[in-house]
């Protein structure tokens, strides 16, 4: 295949592999899924201390801001953990025939409509809690299956 025609290939396929989503973090335009590093790794069922990570991981820097990936409202306050911490925090979302659960961010808001594209939040400190770690939205559908495709 000559070079070009390889690039126009990559393009397409990358087109077609866009999941229906917008951006969820600003400088992760693709909403690229966080690898592994000493902390786990971010994919669906990845192994965790108590059982799998039924959610994935979109990479986020601290203090970057957080987008409504669809059209709908926000069902309220969600947080990861049951004791406290600096990225104890996130949002139940629904709308377009989805519900996920968004965790580590710091709400603007925590009702009202919201519009895809929206900012809806900040990345919470989570080098503070977890150094080393490649900071993350962990975004989790509400019935726990893959979101993978969606992003
Ligand atoms: C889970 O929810 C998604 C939408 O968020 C839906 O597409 C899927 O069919 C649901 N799966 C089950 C097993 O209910
Ligand atoms: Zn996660």
């Amino acid at each position: 295949m000559f070079p070009l025609k390889l690039m126009v290939f990559v393009a397409l396929v990358s087109i077609v592999a866009a999941g229906p989503w917008g951006m969820i973090c600003a400088g992760n335009p693709r909403n690229k899924i966080r690898g592994c590093d000493r902390h786990g790794c971010g994919h669906y069922k990845a192994p965790r201390i108590n059982g799998l990570h039924l959610g994935v991981d979109v990479n986020c820097r601290d203090g970057s801001t957080v987008y409504a990936p669809f059209t709908g409202v926000i069902g309220g306050r969600v947080n990861p953990y049951k004791k406290n911490n600096a990225i104890n925090n996130g949002l139940l979302l629904r709308g377009s025939g989805f519900c996920i659960h968004m965790f580590y961010i710091r709400p603007v808001r925590y009702s009202g409509r919201i519009t895809k594209g929206q900012k809806i939040g900040v990345m919470l400190p989570m080098q503070r809690v977890y150094p080393g770690i490649t900071s993350h939205v962990h975004v989790q559908n509400c019935n726990l299956s893959n979101p993978t495709g969606n992003l």
